[in-house]
């Protein structure tokens, strides 16, 4: 790990408990190199791997990487076909070090639109990590912001329905309790790689207060020294919540 830039985040103190990242830019790393889109992909798991391992080395709590959305689905057959594949051999082949590097995996996301075999095979890396107390590291799969809230919703109209819950009741906590990310924080920064400026219907509830970082460097080339960079840059923020900065730093 690059040392001064680490010596300065610790000194700084103050390191995000729970960030996301919109993994974009895969493909357009692969156009600028002649390599087929899924090159891309395979490219963007060596980041992930990284980021992984850093995240954990910097007991960072929570990490949320945006995998595939629900609108992913709608790309040629034949990527989202080796998309999947790619996901399931690389669970399968990280699964045991992320073990042994006490990662606990989870997901988000309406899995039952996955494959067969890559479900198993994300049911079995969960199943298999499920008592490990480091960094939670949750795959946001078939995950749409605006799905989940449908979700929610439902979920609370039925409550009412079944006479479990009133009308009056609905509060932002029980929303929030009704969310895949129910026992999860809300992220403090999400990082957008890819040079877009969209969230891209992510964590939309949940990122009302986060702290957003969008940078051009394509997936693949966000590495070590780019989330360093991009905790750096948060610690710089201050954090108002609707408050004045007199009383935030009070
Ligand atoms: C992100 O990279 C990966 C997924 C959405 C699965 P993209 O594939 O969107 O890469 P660009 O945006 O086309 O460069
Ligand atoms: C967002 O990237 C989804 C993931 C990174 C998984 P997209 O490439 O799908 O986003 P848009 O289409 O550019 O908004
Ligand atoms: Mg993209």
């Amino acid at each position: 790990m690059s040392k001064l830039l680490l010596e300065q985040i610790l000194e700084e103190g103050d390191i995000p408990k729970h960030i996301a990242i919109i993994m974009d830019g895969n493909g357009r790393w692969a156009k600028s190199r002649n390599l087929s889109r899924i090159s891309g992909h395979r490219e963007g798991i060596n980041s992930v791997r990284d980021i992984v391992r850093i995240c954990g080395e910097l007991k960072i709590s929570y990490l949320t990487l945006y995998t595939f959305s629900s609108e992913n689905w709608n790309r040629p057959k034949i990527e989202v076909g080796a998309i999947m594949r790619l996901l399931l051999g690389t669970i399968n082949k990280e699964i045991d070090s992320l073990n042994k590097n006490n990662v606990k995996l989870s997901t988000i996301g309406n899995l039952n639109d996955l494959p067969k075999e890559s479900f198993k095979g994300i049911a079995n890396g969960v199943k298999k990590t499920k008592n490990n107390t480091g960094l939670n590291l949750i795959l946001a799969l078939s995950y749409g912001s605006r799905q989940e809230l449908i979700r929610a919703f439902k979920r609370i109209v039925n409550k009412i329905e079944k006479g479990e819950m009133k009308l009056e009741d609905i509060s932002q906590e029980n929303i929030a309790s009704e969310l895949y990310t129910s026992e999860t924080p809300d992220p403090d920064l999400l990082i957008r790689t890819g040079g877009e400026h969209r969230i891209s219907n992510f964590l939309l509830w949940q990122s009302a207060y986060t702290e957003l970082y969008m940078t051009d460097k394509f997936w693949p080339d966000f590495r070590e020294d780019q989330l360093l960079d991009s905790i750096l840059d948060y610690q710089n923020r201050q954090r108002r919540f609707g408050q004045t900065s007199e009383q935030v730093s009070e």
